[in-house]
């Protein structure tokens, strides 16, 4: 069988269980994964970059330059928009396209085009969010601010997204459906439906890009957080389990721990996490029972979110000697380690009495970042160690091990640093805003925790840029590995004539 370096082939054809028949051999689709992997690298360093300016904008604010483009108020979407949407979104697309091609011994449906079409749908849309951000122009919904010709554009794309996905799954040789693709599968769904219900709106200028909202008042502000809790849910958990599902087990060598546990994690989750959005909106203007039927329900979501964690930490039970000679396990075990502290931290924030010290502080920063940092890009670093040298089919794995340990301790490090300083400023922050003097009159002015939080932003902004000088070695041995495949073809190409020429 040869080895493709564009296109990688169906590993030995087997006899479909079901049917007796030897699956087709034919040529799996990688050129698409290899685009989005680099793609989410790129929109990786570029959205860390603008999370370490803003953590520095917030310490030393003399860092607007007092040019609009660049204030607080623009990078903010910026931020979160590369990181999530072009950072992790650009990540799923990657490794969605090569787990379900792999576990369904099926090329993806729809031919090079639509896949291509999702690609640049997915890049266009991204870029094209974020320069606009950076002109003004938002929806002001949060992790929705696009635009609506961007939403409706992004909407054609996601539908492209759905089909290639899951025709692929109906035309799969193997009878049966690796739980991955279930995760993935879950993922597409409800982001269609957030999607589209949060962006209901009304447009009302081509130049501006002004729309209104079909919701108004509470109905609102219920439905943005339905969508922005599902955003987590589904997009910041779900589909990064469905790559822990494929990548830990394959990294270790060894089967996942309890399918039947990834089953029940599986539904659980997905029942869950639709119910608790307005735990973002705790002591407004909700009726007081919805408050509480998201506080019950964030409280539920602690036992398949653990229980998905136990599952990827007990598949290494039996292999816990590669911790000391693999840094991707030790990047992989340290995701699942944050993915059960911060959906820990979750359900306790969750609380109305907790809530009410913590919410509109920086602990809920410190919180998204545990589960941003720690959780999400832990798991996509891990996942793409591993992948990134079977794409290029470069046989003794990254360039450099050496530095994907750098990599991790700096990340580590970084993760560290960002969220105990949140904590120390969220916290106090909170305990200040709370303090009454003997005559109830406010302990503190506002102006006072502003100089409180002072040496904790700048903390987090060093702990920052650990963070981003990790993610620059990862770019840095990417590319030496990608460089050193194709050297190694040139020569194996050069020796094969020079014998032909013998
Ligand atoms: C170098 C790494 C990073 C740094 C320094 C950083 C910094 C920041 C800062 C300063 C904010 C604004 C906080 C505020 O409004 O007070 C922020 C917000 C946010 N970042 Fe990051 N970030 C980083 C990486 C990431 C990654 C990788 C993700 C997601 C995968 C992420 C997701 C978010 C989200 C969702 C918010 C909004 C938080 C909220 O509304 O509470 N960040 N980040
Ligand atoms: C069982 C799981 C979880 C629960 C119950 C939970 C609960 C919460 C709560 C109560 C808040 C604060 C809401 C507020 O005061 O406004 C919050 C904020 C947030 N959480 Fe979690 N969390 C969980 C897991 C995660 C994970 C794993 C991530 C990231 C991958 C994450 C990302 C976020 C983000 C981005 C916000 C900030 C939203 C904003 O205000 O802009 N959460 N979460």
């Amino acid at each position: 069988m040869t080895m493709s370096t564009t296109a990688g082939t169906v590993a030995g054809a087997q006899a479909n269980p079901v049917t007796g028949k030897a699956a087709a051999v034919e040529q799996y689709n990688y050129d698409i994964v290899k685009k989005f992997a680099i793609m989410s690298l790129v929109w990786g360093v570029l959205g860390m970059f603008a999370g370490v300016w803003i953590a520095s904008e917030l310490a030393w604010p003399f860092l607007n330059f007092d040019v609009a483009e660049i204030t607080f108020g623009r990078l903010r979407p910026v931020h979160t928009t590369l990181v999530i949407f072009g950072f992790g979104g650009s990540a799923l697309f990657a490794t969605s396209y090569y787990i379900v091609q792999r576990t369904c011994q099926a090329r993806l449906w729809g031919g090079r085009w639509l896949a291509e079409f999702t690609f640049w749908g997915w890049q266009v849309g991204v870029g094209a969010g974020v320069l606009l951000y950076m002109m003004g122009f938002t929806q002001g919904r949060e992790y929705a601010e696009f635009v609506w010709p961007l939403d409706i554009a992004i909407t054609v794309v996601w539908v492209a997204y759905f089909l290639v996905f899951t025709m692929t799954l109906v035309k799969r040789s193997q009878p049966h459906i690796y739980v991955a693709n279930w995760f993935f599968m879950a993922f597409i769904l409800a982001t269609a439906l957030l999607h589209i219900f949060n962006n209901l709106a009304v447009p009302v200028s081509f130049t501006s890009l002004e729309s209104y909202s079909l919701f108004s008042g509470v109905q609102d502000a219920m439905t943005q957080w339905w969508y922005g809790h599902n955003a987590v849910g589904f997009f910041l958990t779900a589909a990064f389990l469905g790559m822990m599902y494929y990548f830990v087990p394959k990294q270790a060598g060894r089967p996942i721990y309890s399918y039947r546990l990834s089953i029940v994690h599986f539904w659980a989750l997905s029942f869950l996490y639709m119910w608790v959005g307005t735990h973002h909106l705790h002591w407004t203007a909700i009726p007081d029972w919805t408050s509480t039927l998201a506080a019950t329900f964030s409280i539920l979501l602690l036992l398949p979110s653990w229980g998905g964690m136990i599952n990827g930490v007990m598949t290494l039970s039996g292999a816990w000697d590669k911790l000391r000679t693999d840094p991707i396990i030790l990047f992989m075990i340290t995701s699942l380690s944050f993915y059960g502290m911060s959906t820990f931290e979750g359900p306790l924030m969750s609380l109305k009495s907790v809530n009410a010290l913590s919410h509109y502080t920086d602990w809920t920063v410190g919180h998204v970042h545990s589960g941003a940092l720690g959780w999400v890009a832990m798991i996509t670093f891990g996942s793409f160690y591993h992948l990134i040298p079977r794409l290029w089919g470069v046989a003794k794995g990254m360039h450099s091990t050496k530095l994907i340990y750098v990599h991790f301790w700096l990340a580590t490090i970084g993760i560290v640093l960002y969220i105990s300083s949140l904590w120390v400023a969220g916290i106090g922050q909170g305990l200040m805003l709370r303090a009454f003097d003997e005559y109830g009159n406010l302990g503190y002015t506002f102006i006072e925790t502003v100089t409180f939080m002072h040496l904790p932003y700048v903390v987090r902004a060093i702990g920052g840029m650990f963070f981003l000088a990790g993610i620059i070695l990862m770019v840095y041995n990417v590319y030496m590995t990608i460089a050193g495949a194709k050297r190694s073809v040139e020569v194996d190409v050069t020796a094969r004539s020079a014998a032909v020429a013998r």
